[in-house]
């Protein structure tokens, strides 16, 4: 979308005129703004569905020592932007291909237990098994595989944390199950409604915590179990959540990310005031102010924070993800039908993703800025080239069970947002070890 660049282009010489812009451009996202938050919710609840019965003597090789040079004819996916912010270090890990793997994922839902049911695309019944078979392959450089021994070495006596929302949730059940091919990870902690947890590694003393905080500051939210929402959500935009803050310290390494909650319907608060709102109740008089506003507000409260917080630790503050749905949303029959990853160019990156990627990605120069100054270790994890080639790796239809096994035109919810485990964003972990272990 060439408007988009030009509003942000514009950023750097006028902000008033960006948000005026902004503002326009937000009304005339509003009706499908609307209709998005009345879809079913975003976060999946836990389900309780877990694989059970799992064989847990069968645990596949690891196929570390034999991957293979790319061959020639290899997918190229390559997508670039122009202020794409290159990584600190030895080279952008974050700009790649796909590559054929023929060795496959490491672990499958088999020898890993702790795949959610919506995630399990293998347990679930989908019929095509290419999306497996794929490796990223960054365009300058080597990236080693996911070493998981050689990670559990390294972490011995440290903690992680992922904190954020259900895609939180979705890698760390990645990282859990990249490293259950050495031990099996014992949960020792879960909330009431089991959306925050802890797995200890016991031969590792190593502690990997998940951290459900959607918004990073405070929220009162009111959804049922389906995602049904009875009003909305009230969000404190200075007021950081203490989910995550209270044990902020205690982490060595944290992967902190929000984003697609704050397209929701709010009334936003500042200093305990009502400042504004978006998708505004009719009952209420308030000013429609736009998802955008709030989202800087509490990004920058959130990594103003972190910038001067004295943290000795490494800290990743991981973009947004973009979502793969066509032909619509998730509610009204929006799916994803690929089957292999995508060509150079062939996917765009949808307008709402790119909105909430540019307000990341400011916010996050900003405090990198005076994170520097102030010896904070704080990194950029921007994983939207990697995604974004690969529409072939979400549930789709198969987040149900067997969906199709009654009745093969059934009408199924598909999820073109999360992501099958095993599945691409295996390949974030092979991509954070190595800027975890190259400091
Ligand atoms: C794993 O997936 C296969 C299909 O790929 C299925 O036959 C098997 O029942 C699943 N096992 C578990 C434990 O989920
Ligand atoms: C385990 O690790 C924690 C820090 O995560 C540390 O405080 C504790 O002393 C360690 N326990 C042992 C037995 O080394
Ligand atoms: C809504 O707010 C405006 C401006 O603050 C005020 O003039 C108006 O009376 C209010 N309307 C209601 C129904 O409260
Ligand atoms: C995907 O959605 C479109 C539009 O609703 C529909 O025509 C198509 O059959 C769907 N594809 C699958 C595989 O469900």
């Amino acid at each position: 979308m060439k408007l988009m660049w030009w509003l942000w282009s514009l950023n750097k010489h006028n902000q008033w005129i960006l948000k005026l812009s902004i503002g326009i451009l937000l009304m005339g996202l509003a009706f499908r703004l609307f209709v998005y938050q009345s879809s079913p919710r975003l976060d999946q609840n836990l389900d309780t569905s877990f694989v059970d019965g799992t064989d847990k003597s069968r645990t596949r090789d690891p196929v570390l020592d034999n991957l293979k040079e790319p061959p020639a004819e290899a997918v190229t996916v390559g997508f670039q932007e122009p202020e794409e912010m290159p990584e600190k270090g030895t080279c952008d890990l974050l700009t790649g291909d796909w590559v054929p793997n023929p060795s496959g994922p490491i672990y499958t839902n088999v020898s890993c237990p702790l795949i959610e049911g919506h995630q399990n695309c293998m347990r679930n019944g989908r019929p095509d098994t290419g999306y497996l078979y794929w490796r990223w392959s960054p365009l300058d450089c080597e990236l080693p595989p996911f070493d998981a021994q050689r990670f559990l070495n390294l972490m011995r006596n440290k903690q992680w944390a992922l904190i954020g929302d259900s895609i939180s949730r979705n890698h760390v059940q990645s990282l859990l199950c990249m490293l259950s091919t050495v031990e099996q990870a014992v949960e020792v902690y879960h909330d009431e409604e089991f959306k925050s947890r802890r797995w200890h590694f016991a031969s590792y003393n190593f502690t990997i915590s998940n951290i459900w905080t959607p918004f990073l500051v405070e929220a009162a939210i009111f959804e049922d179990n389906n995602g049904v929402s009875t009003s909305e959500v009230q969000l404190q935009l200075d007021k950081l959540d203490k989910k995550w803050t209270n044990l902020y310290q205690s982490f060595d390494y944290m992967i902190i990310s929000t984003g697609k909650w704050f397209l929701k319907a709010a009334v936003y608060h500042e200093n305990n005031k009502e400042v504004g709102c978006h998708i505004c109740s009719e009952k209420r008089n308030l000013t429609e102010v736009g998802f955008v506003f709030a989202y800087e507000k509490a990004l920058r409260y959130a990594m103003n924070f972190i910038a001067t917080s004295k943290h000795k630790g490494m800290i990743f503050f991981r973009t947004s993800t973009p979502d793969h749905f066509e032909n619509g949303e998730w509610h009204n029959g929006g799916n994803c039908t690929k089957t292999t990853p995508a060509k150079a160019g062939e996917i765009e990156l949808k307008d709402l993703n790119k909105i909430l990627r540019n307000v990341e990605l400011t916010e996050f120069e900003k405090a990198s800025a005076k994170a520097a100054e102030n010896g904070i270790n704080l990194r950029l994890l921007d994983f939207t080239n990697l995604l974004l080639s690969r529409p072939d790796g979400h549930p789709g239809p198969y987040r149900q069970f067997y969906p199709f096994a009654e009745d093969k035109n059934a009408k199924v919810q598909n999820d073109c947002l999360h992501w099958c485990l095993p599945g691409p964003i295996d390949y974030w972990n092979d991509i954070i070890m190595e800027m975890a272990v190259n400091g």
